[in-house]
């Protein structure tokens, strides 16, 4: 089964650029630019991760942004992820960036975007990994905020597919960001919002998100299970859930395998991602194999669930099912 995983053509769909920000990489960066680390090594660096919940990640995470400053720090952010995907057969991924973690210490936006975009035109000239880039507004920054970031991305429209919010859910729902989202799918990008695991208020974000913001997907949404409605309706409408097992042991000291058997039973369109995976140690293959194990999933499941997000990514229909078509070949062969 683990080299089933390993072999078998993929696609990420919640990754956090800055969430794979590798130790060795800041230290690099940290030397270049100048910036002071409070730690001496990599491995200490590794040592001090201690997460138990999402203000306790953010706080890190956060910090380790500092790093990033020039434009070649975004590229070789990106490059060495998408290198890294590439090495676990993703053949596509769906990038997340926070551009106001960077304009709120003074980098440009110009100098994320133009970072990113580069490095994501070379991956897949010479790797042969496609991505697209969800940007991100930061749920405990304003509404004002995040239409100014929305307007500085209008110039950079066609190197985006789509929105995203994240960061402490806290007091910040959906519904705070409502005209932001309305702005930005009259741009026509896609909408996809953070609902993470067992968050005050959950069920009323889910719904929000579904009704209110209109989104085409909902990044984690795991407790969503707990309201047979709201399941239907996730269902009926065919969002994507963008569930991140590592992640989510963290909070809750398993990797939601029960709840995934369970979307799946009900044909919700569930997917495995990876989140952070820089901070959490663990890329695509070792979510999907992890869970497997915890999960005792077979292969026909672990089949949907990988097909599952090719089927709810952000492509043309052609691109789509080559892909999928791609992943039989490869299963077909395998069996
Ligand atoms: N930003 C980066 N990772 C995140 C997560 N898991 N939840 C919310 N915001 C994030
Ligand atoms: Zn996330």
């Amino acid at each position: 089964m683990q080299s089933f995983i390993e072999k078998m053509p993929k696609a990420e769909l919640h990754v956090h650029l800055e969430g794979t920000l590798e130790p060795e990489l800041s230290f690099a960066l940290a030397a270049k630019n100048g910036v002071e680390l409070a730690y001496k090594t990599p491995e200490a660096l590794v040592a001090a991760y201690d997460f138990y919940d999402l203000p306790s990640f953010l706080a890190i995470y956060y910090a380790g942004m500092n790093v990033l400053v020039e434009e070649d720090d975004f590229y070789q952010l990106t490059y060495a992820y998408l290198t890294k995907a590439r090495s676990q057969e993703t053949l596509y991924a769906e990038l997340f960036f926070d551009p106001q973690a960077h304009t709120s210490r003074g980098v440009s936006f110009d100098t994320v975007m133009i970072g990113i975009h580069q490095a994501q035109v070379d991956a897949e000239k010479n790797l042969g990994i496609k991505s697209q880039l969800i940007m991100c507004f930061l749920r405990e920054m304003s509404a004002e905020s995040a239409m100014q970031h929305l307007a500085l991305a209008k110039p950079y429209r066609h190197w985006l597919v789509g929105v995203g919010l994240d960061s402490d859910e806290r007091n910040n729902p959906p519904i705070k960001f409502a005209e932001v989202f309305a702005e930005a799918k009259e741009m026509g990008l896609k909408l996809t919002m953070h609902c993470d695991v067992n968050q005050q208020n959950t069920l009323v974000h889910i719904k929000q998100c579904i009704d209110d913001i209109q989104v085409d997907r909902i990044d984690h949404g795991v407790n969503s299970l707990e309201s047979e409605a709201l399941c239907d309706l996730i269902k009926d409408k065919k969002i994507g859930l963008t569930v991140c097992p590592v992640s989510n042991q963290f909070v809750v000291q398993s990797l939601t395998s029960d709840e995934i058997h369970q979307m799946l039973k009900k044909d919700m369109l569930v997917t495995i991602n990876s989140d952070d995976p820089a901070y959490f140690r663990a890329y695509l293959n070792e979510n999907l194999i992890e869970l497997q194990k915890e999960g005792k999933f077979n292969q026909k499941q672990i089949v949907t669930l990988v097909g599952n997000a090719f089927k709810v990514a952000w492509l043309d229909n052609a691109t789509q099912n080559g892909y999928l078509q791609q992943l039989q070949h490869y299963v077909s062969q395998y069996t």
